[in-house]
């Protein structure tokens, strides 16, 4: 009986890791960089021609709202929830970061240049709370110490080199690095020198990175420019037409560790289909 509950736990263990196709993969980093159409990101030599090579390349991806706000809430909880400006929201729904908490697992939204502390602000320097969807959550904004343990500045290298890198990721680079007040040659030349390490280095190896626009520059269509990437992920060169949406890859995230869905467009969403390095 004993021997029979431990096998049972180990399965378990392991099925929260496993799902999608693909069970190397034990950390997600959703990266997201701004406003531009997809002719324009293909068209840059890290994002359209060093990157396809090496990854899965999503040709038919979309944002689902302007400005870019109702972007970011729909990436983490599956819907633009109302947030339809870039002014200050306040939700009491559920975000993907109560589904990985529920099943013990960790996340962290790295925020480049947030300045700590819970700051429930709009905007300090080149940090914009827009950006920076988790803190548009109560349940989060409104409790201290989830804050300052899972919304963070500038701690991934050193989670890295602690080997403590959290189950899902959410990296906003800050107003110029994300191509916003730069444009996309400057937020692909970011890019490279941020991601291109990442690619060969061990303490990443089990990660998946999926590079992302909130929103085309253009309003319609909202057609973006979307990438998965990874040392575990079986897809170089690998080009997918499907149609997907922010809906796809958060569907996709919540069944590599079988998270179950939030009930909004995540629930119907196609997923994405991964294979494993063998
Ligand atoms: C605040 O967050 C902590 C850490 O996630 C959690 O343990 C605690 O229950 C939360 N408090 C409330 C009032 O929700």
């Amino acid at each position: 009986m004993q021997l029979t509950l431990s096998i049972a736990a180990i399965v378990l263990g392991s099925a929260q890791l496993v799902s999608a196709g693909c069970s190397n993969i034990k950390s997600v980093m959703t990266i997201v960089l701004e406003n531009t159409d997809y002719s324009e990101a293909i068209a840059q030599s890290y994002m359209g021609a060093t990157l396809p090579p090496k990854g899965y390349l999503l040709t038919n991806y979309f944002g689902v709202s302007h400005p870019s706000q109702g972007n970011y809430i729909a990436m983490v909880a599956g819907g633009v929830n109302g947030c339809k400006s870039d002014s200050n929201c306040n939700l009491g729904v559920k975000s993907v970061a109560d589904l990985l908490e529920a099943k013990g697992l960790t996340w962290k939204s790295y925020q480049e240049s947030y300045p700590g502390n819970c700051y429930t602000g709009s905007r300090s320097g080149t940090y914009y709370r827009k950006h920076n969807p988790f803190m548009s959550f109560t349940s989060i904004s409104g409790n201290a110490t989830r804050c300052a343990r899972n919304v963070v500045a500038s701690q991934l290298d050193k989670d890295a080199a602690n080997n403590a890198l959290p189950n899902y990721m959410f990296y906003s680079p800050d107003i110029n690095n994300d191509g916003h007040d730069t444009g996309a040659a400057y937020a692909d030349r970011w890019l490279k020198s941020f991601l291109e390490p990442k690619l060969t280095n061990p303490a990443y190896k089990d990660t998946l990175f999926h590079v992302v626009f909130d929103e085309s520059d253009t309003t319609s269509p909202n057609y973006i420019y979307s990438i998965l990437l990874g040392q575990g992920i079986a897809a170089a060169g690998k080009k997918d037409s499907t149609k997907y949406t922010h809906y796809s890859f958060l569907a996709t995230l919540e069944g590599i560790f079988d998270l179950g869905n939030l009930g909004q467009n995540d629930a119907t969403a196609a997923k994405i289909p991964l294979k494993c390095v063998a």
